[in-house]
C-alpha cells in the first residue's frame, strides 16, 4: 500500500537534507566569498550553460507531463530559466568575457543527459524541481554573498524569486503524481539518483581552474 502523499514527500525531503548535509562543502558548492572576476566569470559562465540547457530539457519534459495546470506551470519555468540563461549571458559580456570558449564539464552533459531518460512526471518532479532546485535555492542565497554587488543584484531581482517557484513545482507535481506505491518507488530511486549525479556535477565545477 502507498503511503500518505504528503508523509512520502516529507520522507523525501529529509532523506536529500541528510545526504547533503553530509557531503564536503565543495560537492555542493562551488562559488566562494572574495571570488576574483575570472572566477565569477567562471562560475557564470556554468550557471549560463545549465540554464540554457535546461530550457530544452525542461521545455521537453512538457510533453511527459499529463496534466494541462501542471504542464503551464512548466512552462513557465522555461521561460524563466531562459531569461537566466540571458541575464548571465548579458553580465559575462559585461564583465569582459564572452560565452563561445564555454566548454562543458563531461560531468555537467551527464546530468542534463540523465533528466532526459526520466520517462515518467513523478520521477522528474522529485529530480529536478524538488531535489535540484532545492540545492539551487541555497547556492542562490550564497550568491549576494560570493559576487560583486552588481551580479548579486542580478541574482536577487531576476533569479532567486524565480527559484524559489520551481521548489514549489516540485512539491506540486509529486502531490499530484507520486500516489502509488510504484510511483513513489521511482520518484525516490530518482532523487537518489540525481543527488550522485548533482553532487559529481558540483564537485567537477569546483576542480575545474578558470
Ligand atoms: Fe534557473
Ligand atoms: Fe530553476
Amino acid at each position: 500500500m502507498s503511503i500518505d502523499v504528503d508523509v512520502f514527500i516529507e520522507d523525501l525531503k529529509r532523506e536529500n537534507e541528510s545526504f547533503f548535509t553530509a557531503l564536503p562543502d565543495d560537492a555542493t558548492q562551488y562559488w566562494h566569498t572574495g571570488m576574483s572576476r575570472q572566477d565569477a566569470i567562471r562560475a557564470l559562465q556554468v550557471r549560463w550553460f545549465n540554464e540554457l540547457r535546461g530550457v530544452d530539457i525542461i521545455g521537453r519534459f512538457i510533453g511527459r507531463v499529463p496534466d494541462l495546470t501542471l504542464k503551464v506551470l512548466v512552462g513557465r519555468q522555461v521561460g524563466d530559466e531562459a531569461k537566466h540563461a540571458k541575464v548571465c549571458r548579458r553580465r559575462i559580456e559585461e564583465l569582459g568575457a564572452s560565452v563561445h570558449d564555454y566548454q562543458p564539464t563531461d560531468e555537467q552533459l551527464a546530468f542534463g543527459d540523465y533528466l532526459d531518460t526520466l520517462i515518467y512526471p513523478e520521477e522528474f518532479f522529485a529530480a529536478q524541481q524538488f531535489t535540484v532546485e532545492t540545492q539551487s535555492l541555497k547556492r542562490n542565497e550564497r550568491a549576494l554573498e560570493c559576487f560583486d554587488p552588481v551580479t548579486a543584484t542580478m541574482f536577487r531581482e531576476h533569479i532567486n524569486p524565480d527559484e524559489r517557484f520551481h521548489v514549489a513545482l516540485g512539491y506540486l507535481g509529486l502531490r499530484t503524481f507520486a500516489r502509488t506505491t510504484a510511483a513513489q518507488q521511482r520518484a525516490r530511486d530518482a532523487a537518489c539518483r540525481v543527488r550522485d549525479i548533482h553532487s559529481r556535477m558540483v564537485f567537477a565545477h569546483r576542480a575545474v581552474e578558470p
